[in-house]
């Protein structure tokens, strides 16, 4: 069974269909970002993204995502290691408190940013409502989101990223 998580081609062994793709990723492929909090779909702390689409790993099966592109959070920055500009925002914007939700909240910020880089407050509110944030952190949440929109616009190369700045691997990925 293969696999594409963060842009390589992972081999996975058949019996492994029927585990939770949030056990195989953080256990088998030390990505640790996604985190297990509630382990039953309600928090989203485990949110990775599925052809762009934020999904719940802790209930979804290994089997599920053969066919489609895995993000996590270890595949936004750039192959320069250079941290994606929602990564940085949520950093100047003092958005991380204790970090745990912070890796699925980035991802959910990021598909919908990616389909809609100019939001309204209120619309990144209702984007992110699905993350629970158990710091209750969200106005600088929000906030880093809203700064980190305007790099989401298309560049005249019609590639995602600030302009004047190379987009990072997970942008061009996700134009
Ligand atoms: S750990 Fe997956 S939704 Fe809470
Ligand atoms: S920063 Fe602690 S749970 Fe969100």
């Amino acid at each position: 069974m293969i696999l594409h998580i963060n842009g390589r081609e992972i081999e996975a062994a058949d019996s492994a269909g029927d585990r939770h793709l949030l056990d195989f990723i953080r256990h088998d492929l030390d990505l640790t970002g996604a985190k297990n909090a509630c382990g039953i779909g309600v928090c989203s702390a485990c949110v990775v993204l599925l052809d762009g689409e934020p999904v719940k790993a802790c209930v979804k099966k290994v089997r599920d995502a053969v066919g489609h592109e895995i993000l996590t959070i270890e595949g936004m920055a750039g192959e320069d290691g250079a941290l994606h500009p929602l990564q940085q925002a949520f950093i100047d914007s003092g958005a991380i408190q204790c970090g745990f939700c912070i890796p699925g909240m980035v991802l959910s910020a990021h598909a919908f940013l990616t389909k809609n880089s100019s939001p309204t407050r209120d619309q990144i509110r209702r984007a992110i409502s699905p993350n629970l944030c158990r710091c209750t952190g969200y106005q600088q949440i929000i906030d880093a989101v809203e700064t980190a929109a305007p790099s989401y616009s298309k560049t005249t190369d019609g590639l995602c990223g600030s302009v004047g700045s190379a987009p990072s691997a997970a942008c061009q990925a996700n134009p």
